[in-house]
């Protein structure tokens, strides 16, 4: 029997039925196929250990090292998410962003596992950048096809990853700065690719029409016509395209703690 894939409201997201313990090779490339098209998928209900979770990440793509935390001890490849009680200020990654999108080599897919999620433990909002892009005016798209941004680690969401840093930093985090197109095309669609958590300016344009062009585009690819807020439960994995969608964390108080793993595809 086929895996069952079910998209979301207006094609924003989709959950997958399906045992990750056991997937077989063309169940992948139908999660990849979903991701594609839907931009993030969910599994729900997968009780994988830290070592089945890394199998299961490998088959999607290689999996990368993140430069500001230490990995999970014995599980290279798995950075902790934590947020305790006592942690005052924003959840780490709480703003727009698209993941390490300062690094030259951006990665492609962000997969998170809920560990320890109590009730109503906050949400991950997903906005579509295949949504946002295809909505703006022709005479933006054409203003935007060759434009280049530059995207750094210290900017405005970086406030949310130094209290993690304090705890399980790897030491030599520095700053990243990056550039890359601000459009991008993910199997024949045009998506926006703009962070703006890390995105600083436009490149080759003054710095009037720079923060201009970027207040603009920061706000039109937010907007809620384009979102899906997505709420956690243990045992939940999601993944997510980062050449195709931003996401945001949301406030939330108590413990929580997340399995993350990047990766190249
Ligand atoms: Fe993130």
């Amino acid at each position: 029997m086929s895996i069952k894939i079910e998209p979301f409201k207006n094609n924003i997201g989709a959950s997958i039925a399906c045992d990750l313990k056991s997937i077989k090779a063309d169940e992948v490339v139908k999660t990849k196929e979903a991701l594609n098209n839907y931009g993030f998928v969910c599994f729900r209900n997968q009780n994988l250990d830290p070592g089945e979770y890394l199998d299961f990440a490998k088959l999607l793509g290689e999996i990368k090292d993140y430069p500001m935390l230490k990995d999970l001890e014995g599980h290279k490849g798995i950075t902790v998410v934590e947020r305790k009680e006592k942690d005052k200020g924003k959840s780490y990654g709480e703003g727009w962003h698209t993941d390490s999108s300062y690094l030259s080599k951006t990665p492609r897919y962000t997969c998170l596992m809920g560990k320890i999620v109590e009730k109503d433990q906050g949400q991950t909002l997903f906005a579509s950048q295949f949504a946002s892009y295809e909505a703006l005016d022709q005479k933006i798209k054409d203003k935007i096809k060759n434009l280049i941004g530059v995207f750094s680690s210290a900017g405005p969401i970086s406030e949310t990853r130094l209290e993690r840093e304090s705890e399980r930093g790897t030491g030599k985090a520095k700053d990243f700065i990056s550039e890359h197109p601000i459009v991008r095309t993910v199997k024949n669609k045009k998506a926006l690719y703009l962070s703006p958590g890390h995105t600083i300016a436009i490149k080759n344009l003054d710095e009037k029409n720079s923060k201009n062009l970027l207040k603009f585009l920061f706000n039109h690819q937010t907007k809620k016509e384009f979102q899906m807020s997505f709420s956690w439960e243990k045992n939940t994995i999601v993944i997510w395209d980062n050449y195709s969608i931003i996401h945001s964390a949301t406030p939330f108080s108590g413990r929580r703690l997340m399995h993350r793993i990047i990766i190249d595809a």
